[in-house]
């Protein structure tokens, strides 16, 4: 089992959508997928008492259980564990970074969120887990994105070669527990997350998709050749 963690210190950024998001999209994928659920808000677990579908599993845990709990998935069978976790909140991140096979940061591109940004890189840092900044509710257009994009540069980071923009597409979809992508399935929004889920599986199951021959974004076949 591979676990994804979605982390950042700012609220509001796009965490949950993500997480729920790409469940559904590994789902698709044919992976057993579970959420946890980190976040005292539980707007995962919240998401999920709305949904028709009994699937994914989203499951509101407490931090300190979390270690536990992935191991119990894992020997249920789960192939793919995506961790939600709180904004603000330092501990519940570190646990959730110390846990993770991969990270996904979404950051909005302006100037605080740039700061805030700064901070979970630091945090999750601590554990020199592979992690990627995903830029979400971008604009079609403006300088903010080529700023914020330099500023993950500065840093030394990864960033994701696929942007998330802002899209009523994904927050009406969760008024009725859907996704994006199942909410409007050739929108721009689920193409969107089927380029990120495709990202993420790169760095969570590399063979597997080498084999498969899933299209590689081509900023990041230029960074690894
Ligand atoms: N790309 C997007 N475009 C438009 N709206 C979005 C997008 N992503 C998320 N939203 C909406 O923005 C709000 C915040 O999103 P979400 O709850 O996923 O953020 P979060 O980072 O998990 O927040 P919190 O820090 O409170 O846990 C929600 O109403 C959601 O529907
Ligand atoms: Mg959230």
């Amino acid at each position: 089992m591979k676990t994804l963690a979605i982390i950042s210190q700012k609220g509001g950024v796009g965490k949950t959508t993500l997480a729920t998001a790409l469940a559904v999209a590994a789902e698709k994928d044919g992976k057993i997928v579970a959420v946890f659920d980190l976040d005292p808000q539980a707007s995962a677990t919240f998401w999920k008492d709305t949904r028709e579908a009994d699937t994914p599993a989203v499951v509101a845990i407490p931090p300190s259980r979390l270690q536990h709990v992935l191991k119990a998935a894992e020997d249920t069978g789960c192939d793919l564990a995506i961790i939600d976790a709180p904004p603000f909140a330092k501990d519940i991140a570190f646990e959730a970074a110390q846990r993770a096979d991969f990270i996904l940061i979404p950051t909005r591109p302006a100037v605080l969120d740039v700061m805030a940004m700064t901070k979970t890189l630091e945090l999750v840092g601590h554990y020199n887990k592979p992690a990627a900044v995903v830029l979400t509710f971008c604009p079609i257009q403006g300088r903010e994105i080529a700023d914020t994009e330099l500023a993950v540069k500065q840093l030394n980071a990864e960033i994701a070669p696929v942007r998330i923009h802002n899209r009523v597409a994904y927050s009406r979809a969760q008024q009725t527990g859907l996704t994006a992508q199942e909410f409007e399935t050739d929108g721009k929004a689920a193409e969107e997350i089927k380029q990120l889920y495709a990202y993420a599986c790169m760095h969570l199951f590399p063979t597997k998709i080498e084999a498969t021959n899933v299209v590689r974004p081509a900023k990041l076949t230029a960074s690894r050749s």
